[in-house]
Parts: structure tokens; sequence; C-alpha cells
């Protein structure tokens, strides 16, 4: 039995559409590709500040484990246990007096995952990061989201770095760069880019999830930087036409 383990209760905002692919969603797609590996896949939450030691089941089996990123990869290694098959860190600092947040969480917190998943031998790793994090080499200094962003902590710069500790790290990875994050509904077709191309457009926290969530189910993801936005004039392409058509670099 495998399982997900999502870093960062963002995708929390995202249990609907966590629940559109249980057990048996996944466990099928196994099947028909080969029929041999059959995992069932448990979707695991880290999920706020301090690991506890005590797990709580959720809707449909569910389960969440509470853990902080900032307190080193030991402590993630026993939350993320060695039954894990990937994980999915879409944590993002809380906004508060310590401009060093971001470091802690963006940075420091995604390394301490990364190590945590080598500790217990979790090889896939989806990143959920932002559009404009490499903003400066695009040209973009001037771009108010850019400023905006940077001017709290340097967040942009930290999760570059992450991104750059990930891509060296020699984990399976993807890195999901989306535009600025909406609560409502999807609307609109998701446009999937290679790294360093977008600088505009938002997208639904729904989709972000989607995307996250169908790259442990496409092999086309691996090893790529895909940034994401939603347009209404996009047409709609599946998973695998959306990350073939990136290249890996
Ligand atoms: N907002 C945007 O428009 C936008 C655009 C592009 C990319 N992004 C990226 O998307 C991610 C999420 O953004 P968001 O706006 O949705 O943020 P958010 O709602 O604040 O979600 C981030 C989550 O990370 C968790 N977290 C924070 N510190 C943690 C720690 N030390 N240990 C474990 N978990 C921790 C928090 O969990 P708790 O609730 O338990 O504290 C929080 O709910 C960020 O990485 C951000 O850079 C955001």
């Amino acid at each position: 039995m495998g399982r997900i383990a999502r870093g960062g209760s963002y995708l929390g905002k995202y249990d609907q559409v966590i629940e559109q692919f249980p057990a048996f969603h996944v466990a099928d797609k196994v099947i028909l590709l080969g029929g041999v590996m059959i995992w069932i896949m448990l979707l695991v939450a880290i999920w706020a500040r301090f690991i506890v030691g005590r797990r709580r089941k959720g809707p449909s089996g569910t389960m969440r484990v509470k853990a902080d990123v900032t307190e080193g990869f030991e402590k993630l290694a026993d939350a993320i246990g060695d039954d894990s098959v990937a994980v999915i860190c879409a944590t993002g600092f809380q906004y508060s007096l310590d401009v060093l947040a971001p470091w802690k969480v963006d940075y420091y917190g995604t390394i301490n995952l990364v190590d945590a998943c080598r500790k217990v031998g979790v090889s896939r790793f989806i990143f959920v990061s932002s559009i404009l994090v490499n903003g400066a080499a695009m040209g973009q200094l001037l771009n108010p989201a850019y400023i905006v962003l940077n001017a709290f902590g340097l967040v942009l710069m930290a999760k570059l770095q992450a991104e750059q500790y990930i891509r060296k790290s020699g984990i399976n990875y993807t890195i999901v760069r989306p535009g600025g994050l909406k609560n409502d509904p999807p609307n609109g077709s998701i446009v999937m880019e290679s790294e360093d191309t977008l600088f505009e457009g938002s997208i639904s926290r729904d989709q972000v999830a989607e995307v996250a969530v169908e790259a442990l189910l496409h092999q086309q993801s691996s090893y790529k930087v895909v940034e994401i936005v939603a347009r209404t004039d996009a047409p709609k392409k599946s998973f695998e036409d959306l990350f073939s058509s990136i290249q890996e670099r």
C-alpha cells in the first residue's frame, strides 16, 4: 500500500478536489497501465505546526498528520512515514512580523521536506511554487507582482532557491508554478507553459490541486517545471497533452 503525503494545508482548501481522486481511481489507473503494481494510495496531509504523533482519519479514509516544515527533516520523515509514495508540497509562509518567515517556510521548509523524502525513500515530489519566481532573469524586475511579493521577505527568491535545491536533489520532481490563486470555481481552461514564460494571469485553487494530483498520474510530468494559469479563450486539453508539451531541461 502506498500513500501520498501533502505538505501545507493550502491543499486543504482542495479537499473536494482530492476527493475526486480516491484510492480506487488511482488503483484503476495503475491496473490499466500494467496490472502488476496495485497501489492503493491514501492521501495524507502534513497539517499544521507540530508533529503530535496523533493521526486522525478524515473523510473517505484520508489521514491527517500534524507537522511543521521548519522543525527539521527528521520529524517530517516520521510524519511522512516509510509507506508514502509521493509528497505534494504546497506550503506558504504566513504573513507576520518575522521577515524571515518566507525563508524559514518556503526555502528551509521545502529543503526539509526533500531531505525527509530521501530519508524515507519517497522518490516523487510535487512542489507548488509561483510564476515570476525567476522574474529578475525574465526581465520582470519592475513587474508590480514581482516587486510586491518580494517586498514580503523576498518570498519569490526563497521559492526559487527551493526549486534549485529540488532540481539538484535527484528526486523525481514536478514544479508547478501557478499564477495568482483564486478561491472561485474554475473559469476557463488550464494553460500550461514552460518555465519563465508566464508573467501574468490567475487560476482557481481547484485547478492547481488538479494539476498537482494529475502530475502524479502522468509520467510526462517528471523532471519538469510547468507554469499554469486559466484562460477562458484557451482550448481544453488533456493532462497528457499538457504535460507532454513541456520540454524537460
Ligand atoms: N496566493 C497566491 O496568489 C499564490 C500565487 C502563486 C503561488 N502561490 C503559492 O502557493 C502556496 C500557497 O499559497 P496560499 O496563498 O494558498 O497560502 P496559504 O493559504 O497561506 O496556504 C499555505 C499553507 O501553508 C501552511 N504552512 C505555513 N507554514 C507552515 C509550516 N511551518 N509548516 C507546515 N505548514 C505550513 C499553512 O498551514 P496552516 O493553515 O496549518 O498554518 C497554510 O495553510 C504558496 O507557496 C504560495 O507561494 C500563491
